[in-house]
């Protein structure tokens, strides 16, 4: 009986060809999965990264709500041209706090995970407001809305709690102070102290709390919050002294 001959029973015959097929995707199932139980953490530990504050998690909502990973990744994959054209890529815990994960599927703009202190508050502001001013050549929509949509962080301490069911560490002082800490971020005449040393420097080892008028205007408005967003992403490690753990 020739291999193909012999192949053509297994073919022929219904219930054999599944239980073989079962087998070989198992073995190969076992192989892929089981060495991931015996390294302690998928994620790989490294400093500086901490949960967003009140402000930039609500402009993660509006990220969100607005759809803007239809459009944009938010992961930058270990690949030459990537890590060339839009800086290291991303680490599994540089997203640990999200939730949900927005690294996306698609590229109609570019990647995100790292336009954190790219660009200024001033340029971002021009560019939701009427992308096609800054960049002629922009498919990406207007968003001058947002700079008229006032907020006051109402519900940010309740969503904070959510956050923490989930996992993300916020202590209990951070949700007491939620509504101040969200206030705070957008105006540069605030007193920080309390923010900073619940999200900053002292707290996390990398960067303070990027404190600013986002949107340039005296009132608290989703462009504000959006903009806290964006420009904290990709910036929480340090980089210029970060070393891979060749064990992970
Ligand atoms: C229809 C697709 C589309 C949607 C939706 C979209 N964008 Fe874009 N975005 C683009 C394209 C295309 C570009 C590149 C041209 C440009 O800079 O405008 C871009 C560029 C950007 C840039 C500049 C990135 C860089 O590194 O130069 C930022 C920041 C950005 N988008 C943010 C957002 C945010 C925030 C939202 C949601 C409120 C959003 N985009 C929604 C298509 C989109």
């Amino acid at each position: 009986m020739s291999f193909l001959d012999k192949h053509k029973k297994i073919e022929t015959h219904a219930t054999l060809l599944l239980v073989l097929s079962l087998l070989v995707v198992s073995i190969g199932g076992i192989v892929e999965i089981a060495p991931l139980f015996y390294i302690q953490n998928t994620i790989e530990k490294v400093e500086g990264v901490r949960p967003y504050t009140p402000l930039e998690l609500a402009g993660r909502d509006i990220y969100i709500r607005e759809g803007c990973y239809v459009c944009h990744s938010q992961m930058i994959r270990p690949m030459r041209d990537e890590v060339e054209r839009y800086g290291h890529y991303s680490l599994a815990a540089e997203s640990m706090y999200d939730h949900p994960f927005q690294w996306g599927s698609k590229r109609t703009g570019p990647d995100l995970a790292r336009v954190g202190l790219k660009y200024s508050d001033a340029w971002h502001v021009d560019h939701l407001i009427n992308p096609e001013a800054v960049v002629p050549e922009s498919v990406m929509p207007k968003y001058s809305f947002m700079m008229n949509n006032e907020i006051d962080g109402r519900y940010i301490a309740d969503e904070m709690k959510t956050h923490r069911m989930v996992g993300v560490p916020y202590t209990d002082d951070m949700i007491a102070a939620a509504v101040e800490d969200f206030k705070a971020q957008a105006d540069p005449n605030a007193d920080t102290t309390g923010l900073q040393s619940r999200y900053g420097k002292e707290a996390f080892k990398h960067l303070d709390v990027n404190v600013a008028n986002f949107d340039g205007q005296p009132q608290l408005t989703e462009m504000d919050a959006l903009i806290a967003y964006l420009q904290v992403l990709g910036t929480m490690v340090d980089f210029s002294t970060y070393i891979p753990d060749p064990t992970r």
